[in-house]
């Protein structure tokens, strides 16, 4: 199956989480709301909550279950992009400006945290205490992912063990977290429950490696915010420990993107010509490779579920994760 007829199977599915998105971020403080709507109106590809309708598919699927804890999944991953956004000072963000241009920090942090209570709300009206400690722990590895990612910057002595540990927080776990909640609220068992854990798990995996490529190969029109941003922050992602580890440079370019990430540049020209020497490398190709082998793992774990449309479907969602171009 392909994900285009997979997302338009799921459509119906899908508008009521939309729907249910709108309707929670309806605040009180007309501003804030209308900035808040507008983020989600903004669009982003919603790939969290459609992955915990799809884990719930090869088990007992009743939509009204899950519709609550899909649109909490997508405002705890916004919630996480608010913060995200304030941390990197990033203006841009699914091709709108942030609330970073529009607040001052204050704001923006509590604008943040709210929408993780709106988030937390939602996932405690599923009344099911399981789903809310996989959403509390999921909240707290996100948190040890950031402030990994924030620790390591300006850092050259990154291992990939430490990527590995880093991308699960930030980004893998938010996606296991999501299939496992969508098994739970379809009565899988506990063997099942693991099982999509942990393939939610590997996509988030490729999907962050891949968000890491499109960081360095993307502009900002293409991925709707600022591109280069891991470099002029400073951080070290795959393709750059690739770049940096294995003998595909001269030490005259290594040295020049280790200048950038170490000590940092105001010189936008000094990034461009950092992000060229590593597209040139061949270390993205490399790191796609990495991706290409954390679906195959996903495809492999769903071998262990019975055939059916709902095991096709979160193949398909898989596939999704390498083809992705925002
Ligand atoms: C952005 O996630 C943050 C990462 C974990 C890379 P998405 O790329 O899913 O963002 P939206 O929701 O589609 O905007
Ligand atoms: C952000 O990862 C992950 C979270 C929001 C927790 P990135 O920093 O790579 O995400 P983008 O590139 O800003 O979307
Ligand atoms: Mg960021
Ligand atoms: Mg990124």
């Amino acid at each position: 199956m392909d994900f285009a007829t997979v997302l338009d199977r799921m459509r119906p599915d899908l508008q009521r989480v939309e729907d249910r998105l709108l309707a929670e971020t309806a605040l009180e403080f007309p501003l804030v709301s209308e900035i808040l709507q507008a983020l989600v109106r903004a669009g982003g590809k919603r790939l969290r909550p459609f992955l915990l309708l799809l884990a719930a598919k090869p088990f007992r699927y009743d939509i009204e279950r899950l519709v609550p804890a899909a649109a909490g999944i997508e405002l705890l991953h916004t919630a996480s992009l608010i913060h995200d956004d304030s941390i990197d000072g990033a203006s841009l963000r699914r091709g709108q400006p942030t609330l970073n241009v529009l607040f001052e920090p204050s704001v923006v942090i509590m604008v943040g945290d709210y929408m993780f209570a709106r988030s937390a709300m939602l996932a405690a009206s599923t009344m099911n205490p399981r789903v809310l400690a996989v959403f509390a722990r999921c909240l707290g590895s996100i948190c040890d992912g950031q402030l990994r990612e924030i620790f390591a910057a300006r850092r050259a002595d990154v291992s990939f063990d430490d990527y590995q540990r880093r991308i699960y927080g930030k980004t893998a776990s938010l996606f296991a977290a999501s299939a496992e909640i969508g098994a739970i609220l379809a009565d899988a068992t506990d063997e099942q429950i693991e099982l999509l854990g942990e393939f939610g798990g590997a996509i988030g995996m490729a999907f962050q490696i891949v968000d890491d490529i499109l960081d360095l190969q993307g502009n900002a029109a293409e991925i709707g915010k600022p591109a280069g941003q891991d470099l002029r922050q400073g951080t070290i992602t795959l393709p750059t420990m690739l770049f940096l580890q294995n003998g595909k440079a001269t030490s005259e370019q290594r040295d020049f993107v280790l200048e950038v990430i170490q000590h940092g540049t105001p010189d936008e020209s000094a990034i461009a010509t950092a992000v060229a020497l590593i597209r040139e490398s061949g270390a993205i190709d490399e790191a796609f490779e990495y991706a290409r082998r954390y679906v195959e793992e996903a495809k492999l774990l769903l071998s262990q579920l019975p055939p059916s449309d709902g095991r096709d479907m979160l193949a398909a969602l898989a596939d999704h994760a390498l083809v992705r171009r925002t």
